[in-house]
């Protein structure tokens, strides 16, 4: 089975999730795309979704999905988003598509976070995958030099700008064994709009698609 097949499964299997009749809050990424296909199949049966960047919008509007403007609704039962790593703790590092501050947005809203990932995302402790952080740019080489002094190596993601025009820093070189105090931390930077750590809010369904079929946590 390809790491892609993995991930069509766990994308699939979080259409269980979804209510009739209710808005769907969705993420981003490749993951993400196979469970918004997934949506496609059931359009008839939801209102439509809410989306976390620009790139899963023209996806569901593509399929027909009615796209909400999170500021017209007051609840969302179910947010359905992947992960670039998770832990024991359902905690994860997000934002290898750059959409980290919109996911973290519509998630806050959300009643439960259904997270779909491959095999390859579950980690003992996070911080293999670089942590992107979003900062407005003026403030790009000043938050560089903080992150420094909290022990990671930021990289500026040359040529990316976010759906709300901002940079990317990655840090390499963490281990985050206390996700929530560093997402705490990091958000306290001036210039930082958030960072990819998901761990105050962090997962409340693991769906982890494996050769043997999609294995679930909680
Ligand atoms: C997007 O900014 C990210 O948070 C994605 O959710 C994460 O990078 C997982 O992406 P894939 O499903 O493409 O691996």
């Amino acid at each position: 089975m390809t790491q892609d097949e993995m991930k069509k499964a766990a994308g699939w299997a979080a259409l269980e999730f979804v209510t009739p009749g209710s808005i769907v809050g969705v993420g981003t990424g490749s993951t993400v795309n196979h469970f918004i296909d997934a949506l496609g199949s059931i359009k008839d049966q939801i209102k439509g979704a809410v989306s976390s960047s620009e790139a899963s919008t023209l996806r569901l509007k593509d399929l027909g999905i009615p796209v909400f403007d999170l500021n017209d609704i007051s609840e969302l039962d179910v947010y359905v988003d992947g992960a670039d790593e998770i832990d024991g703790s359902m905690a994860m590092i997000k934002g290898g598509g750059a959409a980290l501050t919109r996911e973290k947005i519509v998630a806050a809203v959300a009643g439960k976070f259904v997270c779909i990932v491959d095999g390859t995302k579950t980690v003992d402790v996070l911080g293999t995958f670089p942590l992107p952080v979003e900062v407005i740019p003026m403030a790009r080489e000043y938050v560089a030099r903080e992150l420094a002094r909290l022990g990671g190596t930021p990289v500026y993601r040359q040529g990316v700008v976010t759906d709300n025009g901002n940079h990317i820093l990655d840090v390499h070189g963490l281990r985050i064994t206390a996700p929530r105090e560093l997402e705490t931390r990091i958000n306290g930077i001036v210039g930082v709009v958030t960072n990819g750590l998901f761990a105050e809010r962090g997962a409340d369904v693991l769906l982890i698609g494996t050769a043997d079929g999609v294995v679930r946590k909680n």
